[in-house]
This record gives C-alpha cells, structure tokens and sequence, in this order.
C-alpha cells in the first residue's frame, strides 16, 4: 500500500489564492447581485442526491466561483480524493486508510468488490459485508426479542453523537417497543438517572467504544455491569453488547457479543459502522439499509461530479472563502426541524475534531486559519435567542439552514408557519434594514445557504450526513490538514489523570497556583 502524498501546493502559494485575495478586495453586495442578474439562483443552486443547495445568497460571483475552483485544482483536491477512496493511506499521522464510505455501498458492489481500487479495499469489503449481515441479523433479533423493552448506548464523542443524532431524526420510524437511552458523559448523573428507568432483565447495554479504553465510556460501562449484577441480573452475555475495533478488550471486559469494525474508521464518522447498531435497532434493517444508501450516493455524487457543481466540494470552497479571506470565524447551523436537534452536536465533532488544527500533514505549521466554529440550535428556537446577533452583532456568521419541505406530522399549519420563518431569516439576513436608523438598523449582505431536502428519510438523513463529512475531507485537504487524527485531544487526557490521583491525595505539588487552589476547594 503506498502513502498518500499532501497537496501540491499550500493552499496560500496557489495563484488562486492571489486572486482570491484581489477579488476580496472588490468588495460583494448581495442586494446588488440579486438585482442585477435575475439568473442567480438558478446559476448559483446545485442539485446532489437527496438534497437541493442554494449557495445564491452567499457572497459570490462568477469569477470568485472560477477562482475558488482553481484554488481546489491547484491543491491537488482531486488526487487527494482519490487516494482516499483507493484505500491509501491519507491518515498519514496514524498510518491509516480512511474508509467510511466503503460501510456503505451496496451488499452486491461488496460481494463483488465491484469497482474495488485495490485489494486491500476488496479484502475489507469482504468483511464488511460480513460484519454488516451479522449486526442487522442481532438488531431484529433484539426488535423481535419481546424481553427486551430498553436499550442503553454508552459511548462517547463518535461512538454517541451519530447514532444519538440519526435515532433522533428518525424517530418517527422507530420501534414503539424499545426506549433508547444514550450515556455519554462520566458526569454520574446521566447514568444514574438511566438506572432508575430500567430494569436489568429488560435491557441491553451496548458499550460503543472505538478504542474500548475511552475513560468516560469505560467508567460508565462498568459501573452498568456492577448495577447489573447488584439488581440480580443474570447472562450478561446476553445483556451486554460491544461495538468497537478492540475485540480483545471487549472479551476482557466479559462481553461475549461483539460486532467490530476497522481503524480505518474514524470515531466521528462511524455512525455507518457497528456503532450505528443502535440505529438499526430503532429503524430496522430496511431503513438503516436505505440511510447507507443515501450515503452511498453522495459518495458517488462527490467522486464523480465535476469540481464546479460538486456540492461538497462546493461547500468546502464557500468555507475556505469566508474563513480565509473574510475572517469570519464561525457557521451557524441552522436546522428547521427538530428531528435534526443534535445535528450541531454531531456537526461541531465532525468539523472541528478534524479541522481544528494548525498543521499540514507532516506536522508542518499552517500559514492559514483552518476550522470555524460550528454552532447552533434547531432554528425556530434560535430565531427567540441568537439571532439577534446574526441580525445585528458586529460579527458576520455564514447561516446554513436547512430546510425539510414534507412534515412529518399531520400538522400543516405548523409547517407552513415553520417554513415562512426559514425563508424569512435568509430574506432579511440578505436584505438587513439599511434606511432604517439607530435600533433598528439591520446592515443585511449576510450571507447563507440552504440546503433543502424534500423529506427526512432514512436516504435524506445519510445523503446529508456524507455531505457534511466530503465537504470537511475537501475544506481538510485544500487547507492541506489531515482530517482524521486528534491529537489535541490527548494532553487533556493525560492531565485528567494526574487530576484524579490528586484529588484522592490532595497533593498540589508542582501545580500552578490556580489548579492548585481550586484542587484544595474541591476536597474541602
Ligand atoms: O477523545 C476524542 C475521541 O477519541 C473521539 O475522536 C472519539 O469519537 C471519542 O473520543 C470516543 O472514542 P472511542 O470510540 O474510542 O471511545
């Protein structure tokens, strides 16, 4: 297997960033642009599957979409995807493929091996295949299994926010005869309040755990098993169930029901994987199915679709504009359906644990700004909280909404109220109150997108999701990042460590006074 090579160029060496640079310098008024040229939305609106993104009221033009576009060339975008998809190995700091979207092509391509770049990718087809039939064929026995009437998901980060996420916007498909409890935080109070609404005889704890070493995922995982046997249960072969590339560990542990996965799955996009075993629980083969489906074919969208009508890809070049050139430092997220309410959640794992960071791939520093800040709440709400700053505030924030024509209610004087408010907030964001004086003074010539799906659909939910991961890969490979290690994450750990041997002994020695003092309080 070879090694994935970085981008040719840093994205700030490239001609295009050049001419980004002068083209910024212009200076946009949206207002304008919609005026002048009538053609806009169908110019600057692209279709991908499951979804519609109207990028018009973003500030873009012609030559800026040209230029962005020759900024993805010249970084070697293309070649970088397709060391992707060929199995190589991109997670260059960690030495790893990079393979989600191989968990989600059909039974037959991965029986096949259909299209399969190299025999490394036919191999763990292969086993993904295996993996997929053995973990749909336990959740239907777990939806048919009349004992079973709650299950318990522990897991953090990658291994709670997607299948927290995708259970939440498909709901509505659910099985009636299961609660879903989702235990992320070693914060006791999430678990201990889960103990009071289940009973050891009637629910299955699933440890989802990538690494099954995870502090917060293993403390909880635990403590479950004692409250298990405390409470009289008996068969924790059959009450415990474990998700994660550790199968050793999980024996270990005493779990006997494991379903794996590879390291060329990273933790935030593993919702795809064994982790997802909780969604197939909810929704049942049929739907998880067409959820990997949809995936699936945004995958095909970003590998094939030219550059210029690519809406990852396009996306990812509307994110390297604003940051990089406007210094605008944060995206809000704009959902109009509640369904998506942990959405932001999920997306501030996806974009900032694999962007945030300030070296190339070879651990060179980066001369650019890389992640935003991703943020936000189901819209209807935020419209009643934040959105006076993104009316108003000094700071421009890009607004993604997003926007689900068919309600999944009966309810349709709701929707209808619910969709004006979608299309009122990027009217006015766009339009702002510029003769008005004082208060009411609204600058507008803020920018939005809205990526309108027709429903929320098993298809629709993955089609979405796989969005938003290429155009983290895309915005990640121009930046020159790679996308898929965390390294920022594990001094946190290490200190934690130390911390909690300190608290038990109250040793403050070599501590900064700070730490110290508020060590000493918290034994008091
Ligand atoms: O600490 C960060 C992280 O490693 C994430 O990348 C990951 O999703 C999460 O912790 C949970 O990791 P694991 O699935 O190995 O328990």
């Amino acid at each position: 297997m070879t090694t994935a090579h970085p981008s040719v160029l840093p994205c700030d060496q490239t001609p295009a960033w050049a001419e980004l640079q002068t083209l910024h310098a212009r200076g946009f008024d949206l207002r304008a642009a919609f005026a002048s040229n009538p053609q806009r939305f169908a110019q600057f609106s692209l279709a991908a599957p499951y979804v519609l993104a109207d990028l018009s009221k973003n500030l873009l033009d012609a030559d800026i979409a040209q230029a962005l576009n020759r900024l993805a060339e010249q970084t070697g975008l293309q070649a970088q995807r397709a060391a992707m998809f060929r199995g190589e190995l991109v997670n260059r700091s960690e030495g790893r493929a990079v393979m989600h979207w191989l968990l989600r092509k059909p039974d037959q391509a991965l029986a096949n091996a259909d299209g399969a770049a190299t025999e490394f990718v036919a191999k763990e087809s292969a086993e993904v295949l295996q993996t997929r039939h053995a973990m749909l064929a336990y959740a239907e026995s777990i939806r048919q299994d009349q004992h079973i009437t709650d299950v318990v998901n522990i897991g953090i980060g990658g291994s709670d926010l997607g299948p927290q996420m995708a259970y939440l916007a498909l709901k509505n498909q659910a099985t009636r005869k299961i609660r879903f409890h989702f235990v992320s935080s070693v914060d006791g109070t999430e678990m201990s309040q889960v103990f009071t609404q289940i009973k050891p005889e009637t629910t299955l704890f699933l440890v989802a755990s990538k690494s099954f070493t995870t502090l917060e995922t293993m403390t909880n995982a635990h403590t479950a098993k004692a409250w298990f046997l405390a409470q009289g249960g008996r068969d924790v072969a059959r009450h415990f169930c474990a998700l994660t590339t550790n199968i050793q560990a999980a024996a270990e542990f005493g779990i006997s029901t494991t379903f794996g996965f590879k390291d060329w799955v990273g933790g935030r996009y593993s919702m795809w994987s064994a982790i997802g075993l909780p969604i197939a629980i909810a929704v049942g083969t049929a739907n998880f199915m067409n959820m990997l489906a949809g995936a699936h074919a945004m995958d095909e969208h970003f590998l094939h679709e030219p550059l210029a009508t690519n809406v990852p890809v396009q996306l990812a070049l509307l994110d390297i504009w604003y940051r990089n050139f406007h210094d605008f430092r944060s995206r809000s997220v704009a959902p109009y359906h509640s369904g998506l309410r942990r959405l932001q959640a999920y997306l501030q794992q996806l974009e900032m644990e694999s962007n945030g960071k300030q070296v190339d791939q070879l651990g060179q520093p980066l001369h650019v700004a890389t992640s935003p800040v991703i943020w936000g709440e189901p819209a209807a709400n935020g419209q009643h909280a934040y959105f006076q700053m993104l009316h108003q505030g000094s700071d421009v924030i890009p607004v993604e909404f997003i926007v689900v024509k068919a309600p999944n209610h009966g309810l349709a004087d709701h929707h209808t109220k619910l969709l004006a408010n979608a299309l009122a907030q990027s009217r006015a964001l766009m339009l702002g109150q510029e003769d008005a004086g004082g208060h009411r003074h609204l600058p507008g010539n803020r920018p939005s997108t809205t990526l309108l799906l027709d429903e929320l659909t098993p298809q629709s939910l993955g089609a979405l999701v796989a969005l938003q991961e290429h155009r983290v890969f895309a915005s990640g490979a121009m930046w020159g990042i790679n996308s898929f290690d965390q390294w920022g994450v594990e001094l946190g750990k290490v200190i934690a460590k130390d911390m909690e041997q300190r608290l038990h002994t109250g040793s403050t020695e070599g501590l900064d006074s700070s730490t110290a003092a508020l060590l000493l309080k918290l034994r008091d």
